[in-house]
């Protein structure tokens, strides 16, 4: 059987992006051999250079970036693709850009496949969350994005999987944010000022690109949004309640460096937090979605220590699912909710279910082509 070749446009090349050209490389063989598939990059971009491939350039890609890397604009991604007449296209979202999403019907409409580690294409106001929808079905192309809700964990598949089985879902609660639950589990089992353990969780690639963004509770209303809309319900993120984390002096500082040099400021507010709950209990930073009372919420709570929640550890996420069927004993999904490494395998996953799908078109044709 011949090889399926992919060619993967990638957006983002920071923790997340870098890790996914890691683990080809590294997996290549393997789904050559497990798969028939090739996947390879033929464009990779940052914010604003794209390295476009060529013949005879054979160093490794970071080499090849920082070289012969150059401005472009999604058209000249486009019209490149063309020329060299490359087949079996996926772009892969691995930034957290609030500008690349509206390239991504432009690139349905030019053959593109999308995956996508950004959440922002899913919680952008309804009517481009529907005209996405609607290309998506003209050009007949897939949109995966299961690392938007717990990074490489199966959130979102079985919440469309429970939906789509006629499962009636009640309440989805947790805690959705593995920089957050990296933060709070360390403060509350340690003796370290919060921006400490705040600076800690940035080295290691768990918060987003600005941590602003997941303490703002932005990040974690931006999860609740995706799941709700999931299941079918036409919610804004204006409809999400949300508790900040900021401080009031603190949001209103508009760069991230600004934050980053006041960001102590946040010490004593959650260290008094901390001690003035009542014993054994720690803080735990929550998303819940309320299908009875239709209504999504983000909030700080104190919970047990020994509770499923009190008991958390590293970045790991915790997500329970109530349904009818499953009555007061809820679904619970829990494991590292950030990390580049868990957050690639994820959009790798969903660049191979993607390829998937291109082989079995490919052999329905062919079929089709022999009646
Ligand atoms: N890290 C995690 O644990 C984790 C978990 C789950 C989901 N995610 C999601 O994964 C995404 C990436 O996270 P990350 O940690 O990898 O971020 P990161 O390390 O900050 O990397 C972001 C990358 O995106 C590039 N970029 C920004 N705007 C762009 C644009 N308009 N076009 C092309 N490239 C652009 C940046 O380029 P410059 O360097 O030029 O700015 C950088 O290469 C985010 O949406 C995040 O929510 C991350």
């Amino acid at each position: 059987m011949s090889n399926l070749r992919i060619n993967i446009v990638l957006f983002g090349i920071g923790n997340v992006g870098s890790e996914l050209i890691s683990q080809v490389l590294e997996s290549q063989q393997f789904f050559l051999q497990n798969k028939n598939i090739e996947l390879r990059f033929p464009i990779i971009t940052n914010s604003t250079l794209a390295f476009f491939e060529k013949d005879g350039i054979k160093n490794k890609w970071e080499a090849n970036f920082v070289q012969a890397a150059i401005p472009f604009r999604i058209e000249d991604i486009i019209e490149y693709v063309k020329d060299q007449q490359l087949e079996n296209l996926i772009a892969v979202d691995a930034t957290a850009s609030d500008s690349i999403i509206q390239s991504y019907i432009p690139l349905i409409q030019n053959g593109f496949h999308i995956v996508a580690a950004n959440k922002k294409a899913n919680t952008l106001h309804h009517a481009f969350y529907n005209e996405l929808r609607r290309n998506l079905k003209k050009f007949d192309k897939l949109f995966l994005y299961e690392t938007n809700v717990g990074a490489g964990l199966p959130v979102i598949n079985t919440i469309k999987s429970l939906h789509e089985s006629g499962e009636k879902i009640t309440k989805i609660r947790g805690v959705f944010s593995g920089s957050l639950s990296y933060i709070f589990n360390r403060f509350g089992s340690e003796e370290v000022p919060f921006s400490e353990i705040l600076s800690a969780a940035e080295k290691l690639g768990l918060t987003e690109p600005d941590a602003r963004e997941d303490l703002s509770g932005n990040d974690v209303a931006r999860k609740l949004l995706i799941l709700a809309r999931e299941i079918g319900l036409p919610f804004e993120f204006s409809d999400v309640k949300i508790t900040s984390l900021l401080l009031p002096n603190l949001n209103e500082l508009n760069t991230k460096a600004e934050f980053s040099v006041n960001k102590a400021l946040l010490n004593k507010p959650y260290q008094v937090a901390k001690i003035t709950q009542s014993d054994n209990h720690v803080l735990r930073y929550i998303g819940e979605l309320d299908l009875t009372q239709q209504s999504l919420e983000v909030k700080l709570i104190s919970e047990a220590k020994n509770s499923a929640l009190g008991q958390l550890k590293g970045a790991d996420n915790h997500i329970e699912i109530y349904t009818k069927s499953y009555e007061n004993q809820p679904i619970v999904i829990q494991g590292a909710g950030a990390g580049k490494k868990v957050t690639a395998r994820g959009v790798l996953s969903d660049i191979l279910k993607v390829a998937e799908q291109i082989k079995l078109q490919k052999n329905l044709l062919v079929a089709v082509s022999k009646i």
